[in-house]
């Protein structure tokens, strides 16, 4: 039997309910399947080790992570740490560490879940959006001088690379390829934003060749905010910058009904060190320890990574048994339902173990 290293790291906020409710999914999961297991590793990482130690995570935790076949991530975040601090000192030296630099956030609306939008239903939205996740606005170049005096100056760099830009593209035109309608959008900011961007315009049309089958478009950033709404069938698979997607997934998150439901994997495509797995909800420190967090979103992920493993026909009874579970109206408040998030996970644990899902 095939079996996979898993190293979970709930961290803050939600991120151990959700955690735990991914997990006990995963169980169920393989208790059905037989043909694969989990051997989970757990990490007390994050902002109470942080408020213990001074770092989020041991130096060398990186390097105890590699020897995992994926990594399964709550949130960080805490009200009394800057976000800065538990961001740098655990999520992103995980992501920039592994060189994770494809994050793949699929948004679809779920049955049962409605969307924002009144004329978009079931099947008119299914976006996968690539983020780029190595580098651009993310790359942690930039300084600070003269603190605290009038001249003072911050700087934050953009950096894009020919390496970095042409691997998300290659990245993205092969997901769209892969996927039945065959259609990319690009988005860039090459109007005002001189050079990297025009660098950014330059690689897309250059790998588009290796991909005629792809039928292709670019949007300027801010447009694309509009056609996500006005026009979201036009749409299939995205491609943007670090920045650029990590605003446009928020959209892309609550027009699908709610973040509450949104997953991201963090692939090194190449796989040579583990990818990384989590919910983009983040801590959500308002609802922590009440009970009511959507697991839904770490549902998903748990999918994706069972998909990155190897293990399709798990990923998809996963996925098949969360939307049986959202159909039947068992949810939790933040998607309209009534459900806490023990109700939803025993629900798709329920499902996992009937015969015909
Ligand atoms: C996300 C999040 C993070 C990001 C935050 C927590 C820094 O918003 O994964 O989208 O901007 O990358
Ligand atoms: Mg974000």
């Amino acid at each position: 039997m095939k079996t996979y290293r898993i190293a979970a790291i709930p961290a803050d906020g939600i991120g151990p309910e959700v955690i735990a409710a991914g997990l006990q999914a995963l169980e169920a999961l393989q208790r059905r399947d037989g043909g694969f297991r989990l051997d989970v590793t757990s990490f007390d990482w994050g902002s109470d080790y942080y408020k213990k130690t001074g770092a989020m995570m041991p130096e060398d935790g990186t390097e105890r992570l590699k020897a995992f076949d994926a990594i399964f991530f709550g949130a960080v975040g805490a009200p009394d740490v800057p976000d800065h601090t538990t961001l740098w000192g655990l999520r992103l030296p995980i992501c920039q560490g592994f060189d994770q630099y494809a994050n793949v956030r699929p948004t679809r609306i779920l049955p049962g879940i409605r969307s924002p939008l009144a004329d978009v239903g079931l099947g008119d939205l299914d976006w996968v959006i690539v983020r780029e996740n190595s580098e651009g606005e993310y790359s942690g170049i930039g300084g600070r001088a003269h603190k605290g005096l009038p001249e003072e100056v911050g700087t934050e760099v953009s950096i894009f690379t020919r390496v970095g830009v042409t691997r998300i593209m290659r990245y993205a035109f092969k997901l769209a390829q892969s996927r039945p309608r065959k259609l990319l959008t690009v988005v860039t900011k090459s109007n005002a934003q001189r050079f990297g961007m025009v660098m950014w315009d330059e690689i897309a049309a250059e790998v588009a060749k290796d991909y005629p089958d792809v039928t292709w478009d670019k949007m300027l950033v801010d447009a694309m905010t509009v056609r996500m709404v006005k026009n979201p069938r036009s749409l299939d698979t995205i491609v943007a910058t670090n920045l650029h997607a990590d605003i446009l997934s928020d959209l892309a998150g609550a027009l699908a009904g709610s973040l509450g439901v949104a997953p991201t994997a963090n692939i090194d495509p190449e796989r040579r060190y583990p990818s990384m797995f989590e919910p983009i909800h983040g801590s959500a420190f308002d609802i922590t320890g009440k009970g009511i967090a959507n697991p839904v979103a770490t549902f998903w992920t748990a999918a994706q990574m069972l998909e990155h493993l190897g293990e399709p026909a798990a990923a998809d009874r996963l996925m098949r048994a969360v939307e049986k579970v959202c159909a039947d109206g068992v949810m939790t408040p933040d998607v309209g339902g009534m459900a806490t998030t023990r109700q939803v996970t025993e629900a798709v644990c329920e499902a996992i173990r009937m015969e015909n899902i």
